[in-house]
């Protein structure tokens, strides 16, 4: 596979440069929604338009799927974009919120990366090359106490009326834990998992543009990745990373 992660990171830096342009002018950012919980502005669009542009450029064997405009071309060797993960916080002036770019070929996540351009780290794994922030190898926390651990999780099920809308569960897991954090990007929360930060994290109703990336990096950081009955593998709709070691006392919570 002829792929130049520093190709590819230069380019994502850039698609940061658009969006912190936005983010330092938040008065005049053009906001829609496209449901009644589910944001999206002109800065997700313009992010996006700009990696589809040039991936497609460098690598045009390559489909392309973006959140904001669907799929084109080969959609078996694709990437796969969010081109702001956490547009909610970004609207607000928040800084956790991040650019996910991962490669799919066949159906595996073979390359991904996460960019937080306000907090500028750069988050980046190979499949079988190990995971990697700001060019340090990263790998997840080796606490194996539930009691002692912190987690994360979401609420995308809120957004979607799920019946099952994640609230009993984290009142289950929060009881359970010593520290619980919403920081409102999937994409961050899981490597943050990979770099030790948070010892696991949970949501529903994602979508594989949230996940794609983030999830590589955690597995390439040793972190483990089922549903919550322990099924291995990604599954957006339901995904569960942890540090390896508290998968076990989680399941039983979740
Ligand atoms: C959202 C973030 C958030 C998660 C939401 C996602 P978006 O992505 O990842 O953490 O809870 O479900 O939709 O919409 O800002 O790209
Ligand atoms: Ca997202
Ligand atoms: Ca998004």
């Amino acid at each position: 596979m002829n792929l130049s992660p520093e190709l590819i990171e230069k380019e994502i830096r850039e698609a940061g440069a658009i969006a912190m342009d936005y983010f330092s002018n938040l008065n005049d950012l053009a906001i829609s929604k496209k449901s009644p919980r589910d944001l999206v502005t002109e800065a997700d669009v313009a992010v996006e338009s700009f990696l589809h542009k040039k991936l497609q450029l460098h690598y045009p064997q390559f489909g392309f799927w973006g959140e904001e405009s669907g799929k084109s071309n080969n959609q078996s060797k694709r990437w796969v974009v969010d081109p702001i993960d956490g547009t909610h916080s970004f609207s607000k002036g928040q800084y956790f919120w991040g650019i996910s770019v991962a490669l799919e070929i066949d159906e595996e996540i073979i390359f991904g990366a996460v960019y937080a351009p306000a907090l500028d780290d750069y988050y980046m794994a190979q499949k079988g090359l190990g995971a990697w922030k700001n060019n340090q190898p990263i790998k997840v926390s080796s606490e194996g106490d539930l009691a002692n651990a912190m987690i994360s999780t979401g609420f995308a099920c809120l957004r979607d009326y799920m019946d099952d809308n994640n609230l009993d569960r984290f009142c289950r897991v929060a009881r359970a834990t010593t520290g619980q954090r919403r920081f409102g990007s999937a994409a961050l929360d899981l490597c943050l998992v990979a770099d030790g930060q948070v010892d696991a994290f949970w949501e529903q109703a994602l979508n594989l543009y949230d996940v794609a990336a983030g999830a590589l990096i955690a597995q390439e950081a040793g972190g483990s990745l089922t549903d919550f009955k322990g099924h291995k593998g990604l599954f957006p709709e339901q995904i569960l990373v942890t540090n390896g070691k508290l998968l076990d006392q989680l399941l039983v919570l979740m």
